[in-house]
């Protein structure tokens, strides 16, 4: 039976601080932060969107993030400008280990989804500009059910995606929130740890496994079989 691995693709394949350089550009020494406060504000929107029912796309929770951080920062960035890094978002790099570790999943005989909160379009030109949407099956989208993760039916959804019923699937995730909600719903999970000192949420529910690159964790679910 498959096995399938779905990948996360914001914070775990492709690196949403790749603004940076750009935004050192615009606001100087405050890049760094103004790149973290847009990515857990863009987080943050989506849980709360998912809570309350009143579900915009990713896209709309990354613009309205932008919005906040330019306020919070007291940046007043024109429009252009702000388009300009919505587009880059677009073209945000892949994670070096990632080209690799796709590669592997391939000749190990996994099915490979792209899974994502973003828009479908929006992670397809991801993957396009990042020069790895041909290593993946299929690019599935929580905008199918109009909900983000870690709502439990994003995770059950995927099995409805699979080539075949019944085989089993696995998220592969640096982040933990991810982690912890595919777990809750039945899948396992593998935890990128990138960084030595990224911390999991200490809720009692563990990870599957947890490996400091996509290769290893690739190789270590390749083992478990
Ligand atoms: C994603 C979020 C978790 O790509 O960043 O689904």
């Amino acid at each position: 039976m498959a096995t399938a691995l779905a990948f996360d693709i914001y914070g775990t394949l492709i690196d949403t601080h790749g603004v940076v350089a750009r935004l050192q550009l615009l606001v100087g020494e405050q890049a760094a932060q103004f790149s973290r406060v847009w990515r857990e504000k863009q987080l943050e929107y989506s849980f709360r969107r998912g809570l309350m029912q009143c579900y915009e796309n990713f896209d709309v929770c990354t613009q309205q993030a932008l919005e906040y951080t330019c306020q919070l920062l007291k940046f007043s960035l024109s429009a252009e400008v702000k388009s300009e890094l919505m587009a880059l978002y677009r073209k945000l790099p892949a994670f070096d280990d990632v080209a690799t570790g796709l590669e592997m999943a391939k000749g190990f005989g996994f099915y490979r989804y792209a899974f994502s909160n973003g828009l479908k379009s929006s992670v397809e030109a991801l993957l396009v500009n990042a020069g790895i949407i041909h290593q993946f099956d299929a690019v599935v989208s929580v905008d199918q059910q109009q909900t983000f993760k870690p709502n439990p039916l994003v995770y059950k959804a995927l099995a409805g995606n699979m080539p075949q019923p019944g085989g089993s699937i696995w998220l592969v995730s640096s982040n933990p929130f991810d982690v912890i909600g595919a777990i809750s719903a039945g899948l396992k999970a593998a935890w990128i740890q990138r960084q030595a000192d990224a911390v999991f949420d200490p809720w009692g529910i563990e990870p599957t496994l947890v490996a400091s690159t996509l290769p290893n964790a690739i190789q270590a679910i390749n083992k478990s079989q």
